[in-house]
């Protein structure tokens, strides 16, 4: 992960192999004028062509004379930038330097650009910064020496003032920031590496680095737990299933329960999908990614708070030992399912995790999974689904939605679904066909999720990208992991 911290420094007359600069639609900031006159009037001359707005994303990027070898314009949009905006414009910046091909940046918002405190504005530039410098080139041949120019390595935030207000924004956003580098780690491995045994070792291993307790049940565990849901969706694949219980103990407090789909790959089992862009089902495991990212911070910050973090994984393969169409499973709450459609795999190995949760008292349980196709019909790219049964859930996780950039948006969860899912045989079935797709599928999750406060993420549309971006490279987005960060933290 890139490395960052705050220096107490005014952009005008520091050293450093490449500034960036974070302006808005508003003209020349009277702020940055000092930087512009050390540049020679550059800035202002790229302003006064007309060539550099300040629009959402729009860069310039120049040579000038003087201390700062590179000057790199950003723009952030309207005035009166949010969080938003100055975490996609610090993005933007270290995407570029790192493709640029310099060692180190430092950056900063033009004072005009935000009323945001500066702890706010420290906090969501580190955030931005670790998103934009994020890429994975694990398993390729090292590149030929000539075409080697310096890594991307670390960057510092200039803020000349308020020094200490800036020093606790950026610890958080540090935490945070890892948080999604984790969950994007996690979630770029191919399906042969990051198996269900794989990420019950991640798990142990972040367990083991900062301090809180890890159980990964096996096979044999699960059956002593009467987890039939979970056991059902592995019995096609060769990989032994997991079931994997974190607990990061800050206070005493009833906890929150995190739990994420580790469906490592999906294939649809015998219900098998396309061909054509199957490979991206090796993100089906983008929940569990999330939940470990969340853990990662909580390790980093350790804030007084109970959570605990929950993720059935398993790979739904077609096999001869595979489960069928038109099977019954008993879940773990006694419940029984009929599999009309082994595709739709995920809510029933959730629905064990939902029944498992209920044995921590908790405050409220919040599940994330790249459920369903058809929420990104519903919401394309731009939204995690939202579903519950605790209006003031819902408020919160809106509210650590805006704060975290990563949106949630409400799909209503009516008593009139419930009726697609009725079976003529077991107690419910795990599809209700194509009609409100996300919304029988969160109804499915429901029915196991009782006595607690309950929230479910469809993080299907939301959780990697097939295009490459501005402020981020294609693939893993690592969704989830800020969005519960700022969750939980708002109850500390
Ligand atoms: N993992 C998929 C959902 C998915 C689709 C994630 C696209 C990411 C991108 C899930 O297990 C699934 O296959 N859902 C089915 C449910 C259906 C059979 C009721 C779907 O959405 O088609
Ligand atoms: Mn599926
Ligand atoms: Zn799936």
């Amino acid at each position: 992960m890139l490395s960052t911290k705050v220096v107490a420094a005014a952009p005008a007359g520091h050293t450093t192999p490449l500034l960036a600069l974070l302006v808005t639609e508003t003209g020349l900031p009277a702020s940055l004028r000092p930087v512009d006159q050390q540049t020679g009037g550059a800035i202002g001359r790229l302003y006064g062509a007309g060539d550099f707005r300040g629009k959402t994303d729009e860069t310039a990027l120049f040579y000038p004379e003087g201390p700062a070898a590179r000057v790199l314009l950003v723009g952030i949009g309207r005035a009166a930038a949010d969080r938003h905006a100055v975490r996609r414009g610090a993005a933007v910046a270290s995407k570029r330097a790192r493709t640029v091909g310099v060692e180190r940046l430092s950056i900063a918002i033009a004072a005009e650009a935000s009323t945001l405190p500066t702890t706010d504005l420290a906090q969501v530039i580190t955030e931005g910064l670790v998103q934009g410098a994020w890429f994975f080139d694990g398993m390729k041949q090292p590149p030929a020496p000539e075409d080697n120019r310096p890594k991307l390595a670390g960057a510092e935030l200039l803020f000349a003032n308020q020094t200490a207000e800036a020093e606790a924004g950026h610890r958080t956003g540090e935490a945070i920031g890892a948080a999604h580098a984790a969950a994007r780690d996690l979630q770029i491995l191919p399906g042969n590496v990051c198996t269900p045994c794989y990420v019950g070792d991640t798990a142990e291993a972040l367990g083991r680095q900062h301090g809180f307790k890890v159980t990964v049940l096996d096979r044999d565990a699960l059956k002593t737990e009467g987890m039939g849901a979970l056991l059902a969706v592995a019995q096609g694949s060769a990989e032994e299933p997991r079931f994997i219980v974190l607990e990061y103990k800050g206070n005493g407090s009833p906890p929150v329960v995190l739990i994420g789909k580790g469906i490592t790959f999906d294939s649809g089992g015998i219900s098998i999908k396309p061909a054509d862009r199957m490979e991206d089902m090796k993100y089906d495991m983008s929940g569990a990614a999330a939940v470990l990212g969340t853990f990662e911070m909580l390790g980093r910050l350790k804030p007084k708070l109970h959570v605990i973090g929950l993720i059935p994984s398993c790979e739904n393969m077609p096999s001869a030992t595979a489960y069928k169409p038109g099977d019954v499973v008993k879940a773990h709450s006694g419940k029984t399912i009929e599999v009309v459609n082994t595709d739709a795999e995920g809510r029933v190995i959730l629905a064990d995790a939902l029944s498992y949760a209920r044995r921590f008292k908790p405050a409220c349980v919040l599940d994330a999974a790249t459920l369903t196709g058809a929420v990104v019909i519903a919401l394309g790219h731009a939204a995690t689904g939202l579903m519950g049964t605790d209006v003031a859930l819902l408020n919160e996780l809106r509210e650590a939605g805006e704060k975290s950039g990563e949106r949630v948006w409400e799909l209503p969860l009516w008593d009139d679904y419930r009726d697609l899912i009725k079976s003529d045989i077991a107690d419910v079935k795990n599809s209700g066909g194509r009609p409100a797709g996300t919304i029988t599928g969160a109804w499915f999750l429901r029915e196991f999720a009782d006595g607690y406060p309950w929230a479910h993420l469809d993080i299907a549309g939301t959780a990697y990208s097939d295009r490459d971006m501005p402020s981020m490279v294609k693939g893993p987005t690592g969704v989830g992991a800020r969005l519960f960060s700022e969750f939980v933290l708002a109850r500390a």
